[in-house]
């Protein structure tokens, strides 16, 4: 067996409750999630798995209009865009007489050596698309921007009924050369443009045929130094600088050339030219932005020193959970009035829904935790694509919170939509402000962790949790379960300990470094856990994943002897959190039967947990200052795991293959 070796002094704590789970796992084309709903609450465990394959596609898009040169803005902003997509890379750019293409696959490098010589350099107006390929795989040919006829366009989306109008076109003539169904948007518009001779109308008669998503950024051959956009689904965010007008997918493109933004509302279409910008909503004349100041600085989308925005992001957590619930303290207390949401609205709530994807339905899992715990209500959790297919069981008093750090994934935006539709009040708990879930929500709580770069989440995970933990507090309270002396104890441990206890564990890199050390060279790795302890492995493994790309599965302790116990081989990993004494003694069990059957026993646990020398090989211990401070620190201590583990197998962290940061199509 390998050398016991107990790490330095440091220990978690973590109560949880027992949980039943199935996975699937599914290898496919893009990238896999094994999908679980738990219906907890109401006593009975019901669970059911199902697989889904999650597409995870976006595209970056960027525009400029104005007195400058657009090719270095459009390169700078798709660089900072390139957590969208990165497998192929364009720019069109237009002067006196055409407007020219550069496009091909790969990096920003490789569309910026093409542009060194290029005459493209000139121009003052300029589209730019980072693709993220999903109908053609990754080729020049299917690299945007795509030209047909007098229009060039770029696109974020899907237009899923494209093979219809494709064969209408084709048979009316139309080559094309692309596989993608954005080369037969612009033929579409093209086709609109031509009968209409007006690129209002077309593009409004155009995208009236289109079902799906998208995001358009349009030049047309002879409308010189103008941009057209119009957005359903996708993201699109308009600005103004001093030099000009912008147009991005996200705001993080535009940090470098201006505060000044205006999201695009859906079906509006925007006119910008080098001294003027208009909308057209298809309901009133055309009118003027409404321009706001974003508060996030240039350098929060830089790495600020850190080798990965991931690391970044990580060390960001302790200020980010801050940030997100000292806006929700009065006096010591939980109190959500400056969200609109005061305290008879608490009172009301009978059970909660929570339904998010990915990380955010693991913070959903573990804030669902908080709530049954504390505040006693009933909360099921969701996966957001499973959601729709479910009855939905709202009775009065029914809560429906969805989660989402980007509140543009296309999953939960539909959930959110399918609740509405069923009259089940809404609150969405969004990083990213002003997007269309934060919109659409009955109410929104932000948490207000600056934006984040690395496709793997980790500051929007933690602040989730934090404000559900808040919530949580806020129920009890309200409710007088709880009095206002241990209120203002649990909100000093969300805001005093939770940060402090993530900025220990990162100050002791070097022990995390060594339980990396132990996993990277393998395919496979267990997390295991009981209570929430569960549910942090359940984030856990999707890290480790997702940055590393080992197997690794999440399993209820308690359920591994139930099947999964089989895949146990000699020196296999099995790491365990563990964080109650009361949980050891029946987790120690578990750690004994993969331990004699030859795995590689990590535990993390609080250092009041002596643990037993003969099931444990390695054994990581946090200090624990309170349970919801230790759940943090716990937290903090898989995702640096992760990440080591990810750095020392050369991944690409803060791009892994298969993934992009949001999911803006069903
Ligand atoms: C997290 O590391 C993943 N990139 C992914 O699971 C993500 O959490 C999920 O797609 C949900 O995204 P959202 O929070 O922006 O809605």
């Amino acid at each position: 067996m390998g050398n016991r070796k107990t790490m330095p002094a440091a220990f978690i704590k973590i109560k949880g409750h027992q949980c039943h789970l199935k996975k699937a796992i599914l290898g496919m084309v893009f990238s896999l999630c094994s999908k679980y709903k738990i219906r907890k609450g109401n006593g009975r465990a019901e669970s059911h798995f199902c697989s889904a394959i999650t597409v995870y596609i976006m595209c970056g898009i960027i525009g400029y209009t104005g007195n400058s040169c657009a090719s270095p803005k459009i390169t700078k902003g798709l660089s900072v865009l390139e957590y969208r997509g990165y497998d192929s890379v364009g720019i069109a750019a237009a002067n006196e007489n055409e407007i020219s293409i550069i496009k091909c696959k790969g990096r920003i490098t490789s569309l910026e050596e093409k542009l060194s010589d290029s005459l493209l350099q000139e121009s003052h107006t300029a589209i730019g698309h980072t693709r993220w390929a999903t109908h053609g795989g990754p080729s020049d040919t299917n690299a945007h921007p795509h030209r047909v006829g007098d229009v060039v366009l770029v696109h974020n989306g899907i237009i899923e009924n494209y093979m219809e109008i494709k064969k209408e076109l084709t048979e009316s003539g139309v080559k094309f050369s692309s596989e993608t169904d954005t080369e037969v948007a612009a033929a579409w518009i093209n086709r609109c443009y031509c009968n209409l001779k007006d690129p209002i109308p077309a593009i409004r008669e155009a995208c009236s045929r289109f079902t799906g998503s998208y995001a358009f950024a349009i030049m047309f051959e002879n409308l010189k130094g103008e941009i057209y956009a119009i957005r359903r689904g996708s993201p699109l965010i308009l600005a103004e600088g001093k030099d000009g007008y912008y147009l991005a997918s996200d705001i993080t493109a535009l940090l470098p050339f201006t505060p000044k933004y205006h999201i695009l509302d859906e079906n509006s279409i925007a006119c910008l030219k080098s001294n003027e910008i208009k909308i057209f909503s298809d309901s009133k004349d055309a009118c003027i932005p409404e321009w706001k100041i974003t508060s996030i600085t240039p350098e929060a989308a830089q790495k600020g020193g850190f080798s990965h925005f991931m690391l970044k992001e990580i060390h960001e957590q302790p200020e980010a959970i801050l940030k997100s619930v000292s806006p929700r303290i009065i006096n010591g207390l939980p109190d959500f009035s400056g969200d609109g949401i005061h305290g008879d609205f608490w009172k009301k709530i009978k059970n909660i829904q929570i339904v998010a994807c990915g990380s955010a339905t693991h913070a959903g899992l573990a804030g669902g935790y908080f709530l049954e715990k504390l505040a006693k209500i009933p909360t099921s959790s969701y996966i957001a694509s499973e959601y729709r297919y479910t009855p939905p069981i709202a009775t009065d008093g029914t809560l429906v919170i969805l989660i989402s750090q980007s509140g543009e994934t296309a999953d939960t935006l539909a959930a959110l939509r399918y609740a509405k539709a069923h009259n089940i009040p809404t609150l969405a708990i969004v990083n990213a402000v002003e997007t269309t879930i934060a919109r659409e929500a009955d109410y929104k709580i932000y948490t207000y962790a600056g934006p984040e770069i690395a496709v793997a989440t980790t500051k929007g995970y933690c602040t989730q949790v934090s404000v559900l933990y808040m919530i949580a507090v806020a129920i009890a309270h309200q409710k007088g379960d709880i009095s206002d002396q241990t209120a203002k104890e649990l909100v000093e441990n969300i805001s005093q300990g939770a940060p402090k206890a993530i900025s220990h564990i990162l100050s002791q890199r070097n022990i995390l470094t060594e339980i990396a050390k132990k996993l990277y060279r393998h395919e496979h790795v267990f997390y295991i856990g009981r209570g929430i302890d569960f549910h942090i492995c359940a984030e856990a493994s999707l890290k480790l994943k997702e940055i590393s790309y080992i197997h690794s599965e999440a399993y209820a302790a308690g359920e591994l002897k139930h099947g999964t116990i089989s895949l146990i081989e000699n020196d296999t990993p099995v790491i365990a959190i563990v964080t109650e004494n009361r949980l050891y003694e029946k987790t120690e069990s578990n750690l004994r039967e993969v331990k004699s059957r030859g795995a590689d026993v990590i535990l993390i646990c609080r250092d009041d947990i002596s643990s037993d020398n003969h099931s444990t090989d390695s054994v990581l211990t946090i200090p624990s200052t309170s349970d919801v401070a230790s759940v943090f620190a716990a937290i903090a201590a898989v995702q640096i795991i992760a990440f080591d583990a990810a750095l020392l197998r050369n991944c690409d962290i803060d791009r892994p293959r298969n993934l992009a940061k949001s999911v803006t199509v069903e």
